[in-house]
């Protein structure tokens, strides 16, 4: 049949926070051809704390990858045309494994984890002036909960298991592509030990300019650096699938999602920046060939580097910790939605907040404050509030605090964005982008194929050296059509309401001391 002479495909692993994804693209059209999700268990073993099982990760990926081969096959299409993989997925989130059993030795710490906050307390100690930003200029990140490299060392001190793994030259590092890419290309039996350079930069142990892992931050968290993966471009075949039904195909491509969903939102020029709305919120800009330092509380991060002798490029992110993750706990924790989805029917019905706020900050506050003291406050209540106000209430913070990213980047940046291109799964919700434009007082723009993620993933698995279906020419890129949501309220309403948010933001501040 006529489906059968498609040409090339290109599979793309999404392995985020809440879930993972399989999905397939025509590496000629970027059309999405079929796709698989699987939802993903995080464990709250004790406060602050967030774990998941690592395996369950694999296996959930697993799943995706024969679920959407099987839907493939029902629609008469060759899984044999399927050239490269690609790899995105959540970042920092660390995982210790032992090399000759192949088996996890403690769960995953996800990036969310608050438990390393004495740690950063304890290794704060050792720096001139207890400066948080002293690495800055390395690093691109302040020393806090969020990087990798904090999580492996309370793994390092409190897990003997690990401890031992390490003296006998069993234990291996790796944040989840790591992990993924290890077991996917033969685990115990000769899997490659690796990550990419936009994953390495999340770790807080890798030197940004020299794009290497920096022997003195390894000495300042006193992490054994032959446990670290080899860091190697986001584009390049870096070991062959070893199971399932895709067995043989070359793994290619490997960004962190929000780089990833950078490269699908087909930011690569200077300035052009995305903000991806999943379990948290990560806003970065292309700065090109040059590292940008933030004086406005960004990070600055590696973009991607698309191919071993292609130029490294960099962003400056604004990382919003707590996004799509309060509807799932609006959902499971207080239990006023059924579905995830029915947010957006409560707070069209509501219309408003009524003075309600709501600041998320459940695992402190991350950009622009960095305040590990923050927790989550609900104020502005009154006789008169409901749930469908507390819902409202919910998506206006996910805006807010994009909004003060927004700010801190047009600051650092001189030149102000003049509109915002967004993706990832939040964007499904109408009222919830209507509600940005309104706050942001710019047009919000939303790609027809939201799964930018997977498909940045999958473009620089598809344009690999060696691979070569997937062209990234600026003339080849198709260009992607758009729903655009205007501001409709006056900027003097936005600005009233902005302000208020930041007096709640105040009152959210050093609660926990
Ligand atoms: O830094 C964490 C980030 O990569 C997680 O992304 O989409 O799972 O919220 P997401």
């Amino acid at each position: 049949s006529d489906r059968m002479v498609l040409g090339p495909l290109v599979g793309s692993i999404d392995q985020g926070t809440s879930s993972s994804r399989f999905l397939v693209f025509n590496a000629k059209t970027a059309e999405l051809l079929s796709h698989h999700q699987v939802e993903i268990q995080q464990k709250f073993p004790k406060e602050g704390w967030v774990e998941q099982d690592p395996n369950e990760i694999l296996k959930s990926v697993l799943e995706c990858v024969e679920k959407t081969c099987e839907k493939l096959q029902q629609l008469n299409i060759d899984i044999t045309n399927i050239k490269a993989i690609g790899v995105s997925n959540q970042r920092e989130t660390t995982v210790v494994w032992d090399k000759t059993t192949g088996e996890p030795l403690y769960n995953a710490i996800v990036w969310l984890d608050l438990r390393t906050q004495s740690t950063v307390d304890r290794l704060l100690k050792r720096i001139p002036g207890n400066n948080k930003s002293f690495f800055k200029f390395r690093t691109g990140l302040p020393l806090c909960t969020y990087f990798s490299a904090v999580k492996l060392r309370w793994l390092l001190d409190n897990v003997e298991e690990i401890r031992k793994a390490v003296d006998d030259g069993r234990a291996m590092f790796g944040t989840v592509d790591s992990w993924l890419i290890w077991c996917l290309t033969g685990g115990k039996n000769g899997g490659v030990h690796c990550t990419d350079v936009t994953n390495a930069s999340r770790t807080m142990l890798f030197n940004i300019h020299s794009l290497d892992w920096d022997p003195e931050l390894c000495q300042f968290f006193d992490i054994p650096m032959e446990i670290l993966p080899k860091v190697r471009s986001s584009s390049e075949i870096y070991g062959l699938m070893k199971m399932g039904a895709l067995t043989g195909v070359p793994i290619s491509g490997c960004l962190g999602d929000q780089s990833a969903a950078l490269v699908g939102q087909m930011c690569f020029q200077d300035g052009q920046a995305k903000n991806t709305y999943g379990t948290g919120c990560f806003l970065l800009c292309n700065t090109g060939q040059k590292s940008v330092f933030s004086d406005h509380g960004l990070l600055t991060t590696i973009a991607y580097k698309l191919g071993r002798d292609k130029p490294v490029c960099y962003a400056l992110e604004g990382s919003v910790a707590i996004a799509g993750a309060v509807v799932r706990w609006l959902r499971d924790n207080l239990g006023i939605l059924q579905t995830s989805q029915e947010i957006e029917t409560l707070a069209a019905e509501a219309g408003t907040s009524y003075g309600c706020y709501f600041v998320p900050a459940f695992s402190g506050l991350y950009a622009p404050y960095w305040e590990p003291s923050a927790r989550g406050i609900i104020c502005g209540l009154t006789q008169f509030t409901n749930k469908n106000h507390i819902a409202f209430a919910a998506l206006e913070a996910v805006c807010f605090q994009t909004r003060e990213i927004l700010d801190a980047m047009n600051k650092d940046c001189g030149i102000p964005l003049n509109q915002l291109q967004v993706d990832g799964g939040m964007t499904n919700n109408k009222v919830l982008m209507q509600l940005q434009s309104d706050i942001l007082c710019i047009p919000v723009v939303k790609p027809s194929m939201p799964e930018t993620t997977a498909l940045g993933a999958a473009m620089a698995a598809g344009a690999a050296e060696g691979v070569g279906v997937w062209s990234l020419n600026p003339g080849d890129l198709t260009a992607v059509t758009c729903e655009r949501f205007e501001p409709q309220i006056n900027p003097e309403e936005s600005e009233y309401r902005y302000a208020r948010w930041k007096k709640a933001v105040m009152k959210s501040m050093g609660w926990e001391t």
